[in-house]
């Protein structure tokens, strides 16, 4: 499916999950032998580096600004970084378009810097995820430098090159395929006289995986992070590795996206069968290394059957972590939707581990997604209890856990994001879920630089959501957060099976996770802006109702209910129990 843009992608691919195949299988024994595994339900937090921390004053966040805030990760909880792409990079798509896979950007830091931030993170217990994008390369890395200079160079067929429709002048690109950020995916080279495929912006061309070269390039790069001690990767664009080697023409959808193209459907450079082999001996190549190092995948997919495949299926064999992307970037939040989809996780996955994602660098933040304007800090908290209950492993996006929000540039010259020029004003980019981090008071920057000029601006709501003032207020979404992720850690054992309770019910979603020491949490989220009485019933859960103590509640005033069988819930409240 061609997509206009970041925000079509989350509707497109939702509209496809409802009519989405459900494929049940058998719950595979494999949670199991994934227990001993540290990402099993870790809490995965992304750093998006440029806004995390600046430590030197330039406006932009760096590695040393990580590593000053360690000690904040290591309290909220978190298990693991992922970091953005920090590697040097001419920034065209902000660290996306590499040019040397094996270094640090200089705006970022050095090597040694990075080495230092590997061994405090350690010493926070917390683990080290970067990013990988294997997919395509800068146009200014070496490899395309030279691929782009002669046909015969031994380069060249690094990338993918198409000579052109047959006869056409000036010449043509070979077929209708559309780059994801606008217009065509084909670049024309006068000194080869070739196109160049990119998915993404033309400055991104993409590697060629069908010649075993890359293979070999690509894994050195990973194992040249792995020999430092990172603890996996996720991996970019994962499922547009390959093309259709037919080059046959997208079939066309109908409308125009943000930037005036035709819609397609982008069966032949997306999710092509290929990408599959390459997961396999990528995910041997990195068992290899001791202490479990992970592979996630940042796989848009429509329904849990593509999903399961991104596993390897019953062989478990691909990714450990394939992002589940159903929930967190659906049109709404629909409890009877939610349950279903939560079910396909216990039943259709193999009893691999679900990777559930509410937020990140590309999507307008989910408190102003799902946020109706009246009841925006009782779904954030629910939207938290969804992802840090379930048995899944959570990724949290920064500045998710104090509700920052979405903060879109409001003229087309203060966009940073190239597709928010190309798609203005349809389509703004994204630089309003990239603002810098709101730390503090200290300045007008939010204590995130002391440069007053910031790379992207930091936004005025800083002065009530920062993190400071939210860890001095025992009912804020950031202690809120805190609270949950120390819940899931103590409440039950990982992998405590998940019985859903009041399954009828279209508005409030109730479940129960039920341990082998007979320990028990129970979830009851009210997804609707009305109050809700439910009546639990806990006997498929094994729960008789005295044995309950409530641990968690929003709004507060829910912490002491009247009645824990007729349980009354304020709009988007939440109550959680254990026995
Ligand atoms: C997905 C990344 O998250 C996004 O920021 C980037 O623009 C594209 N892949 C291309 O690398």
């Amino acid at each position: 499916m061609q997509i206009g843009s970041w925000r079509t992608a989350r509707q497109g691919a939702q509209a496809l999950i409802a009519l989405g195949a459900l494929l049940f299988c058998s719950h595979a024994g494999a949670a199991d032998t994934q227990k001993a595994k540290w990402w099993t339900n870790a809490v995965i937090y992304e750093i998006y580096p440029r806004s995390f921390q600046d430590s030197n004053g330039d406006g932009v966040g760096d590695l040393n600004g990580i590593e000053h805030r360690l000690a904040y990760l290591e309290k909220l909880g978190v298990d693991a970084i992922w970091i953005a792409p920090m590697y040097p990079s001419p920034q065209v798509d902000f660290g996306y378009d590499i040019s040397d896979y094996d270094n640090v950007d200089p705006q970022y830091g050095t090597l040694a810097d990075f080495d230092r931030l590997l061994a405090s993170a350690r010493a926070h217990h917390i683990k080290i995820l970067l990013d990988m994008v294997l997919n395509h390369t800068s146009d200014k890395h070496r490899w395309f430098l030279a691929a782009a200079s002669s046909r015969e160079d031994a380069k060249h067929d690094f990338y993918v090159w198409n000579n052109g429709r047959a006869g056409s002048t000036p010449p043509a690109p070979p077929n209708n395929w559309e780059s994801f950020f606008g217009g065509s995916a084909w670049t024309f080279v006068p000194a080869v006289q070739q196109f160049y495929y990119h998915k993404f912006y033309r400055q991104q061309p993409d590697l060629n995986w069908r010649n075993p070269a890359v293979e070999r390039a690509m894994f050195d790069a990973m194992r040249f992070w792995l020999d430092r001690g990172v603890a996996g990767f996720r991996l970019d664009a994962i499922t547009t590795l390959f093309e259709d080697p037919e080059l046959r023409d997208e079939p066309v959808v109908g409308g125009t996206n943000a930037y005036g193209d035709p819609v397609l459907n982008d069966i032949y450079t997306s999710d092509m069968p290929e990408v599959h082999d390459v997961i396999k001996r990528m995910r041997s190549m990195v068992d290899r290394y001791p202490d479990s190092r992970v592979l996630i995948g940042e796989t848009y997919l429509q329904n849990t059957a593509a999903l399961d495949q991104w596993y390897g299926g019953a062989n478990h064999n691909e990714l450990q972590l394939p992002m589940d992307t159903q929930i967190g970037f659906a049109t709404k939040l629909d409890a009877a939707v939610i349950r279903r989809q939560l079910q396909e996780l216990e039943t259709g996955i193999h009893g691999s581990q679900p990777l559930l994602v509410f937020d990140n660098h590309d999507n307008p933040r989910s408190i102003d997604r799902f946020g109706d304007g009246a009841h925006d800090m009782e779904i954030a908290k629910l939207i938290a209890a969804l992802l840090l209950t379930p048995r899944d492993a959570a990724l949290l996006y920064q500045g998710e856990e104090i509700g920052q929000r979405t903060a879109p540039p409001k003229r087309i010259e203060d966009v940073k994001d190239p597709i928010g020029r190309s798609g203005w004003p349809k389509e703004k980019g994204r630089d309003g879920e990239r603002t810098p981090m709101q730390w503090d008071l200290s300045n007008a920057q939010a204590g995130f630089s002391t440069d007053a000029k910031t790379w992207l601006p930091v936004t005025p709501s800083y002065r009530a959501i920062n993190v400071e003032s939210e860890w001095a207020d025992p009912d804020s979404l950031l202690n809120w957060h805190k609270k949950l992720i120390d819940l899931r850690r103590q409440a039950v054992a990982h992998g405590a099976h998940t019985v859903f309770l009041d399954e009828r019910n279209p508005r409030v979603l109730s479940y129960a996770r039920v341990d082998s020491d007979g320990k028990a949490l129970i979830v009851v989220l009210n997804i609707s802006a009305q109050p809700q009485t439910v009546s639990l019933d806990l006997n498929a859960a094994g729960v008789r109702h005295g044995q309950l103590s409530t641990v968690l509640a929003s709004p507060v005033s829910m912490h002491r209910p009247s009645d824990e069988k007729k349980l009354q819930l304020a709009p988007y409240g939440c109550w959680i129990g254990t026995r």
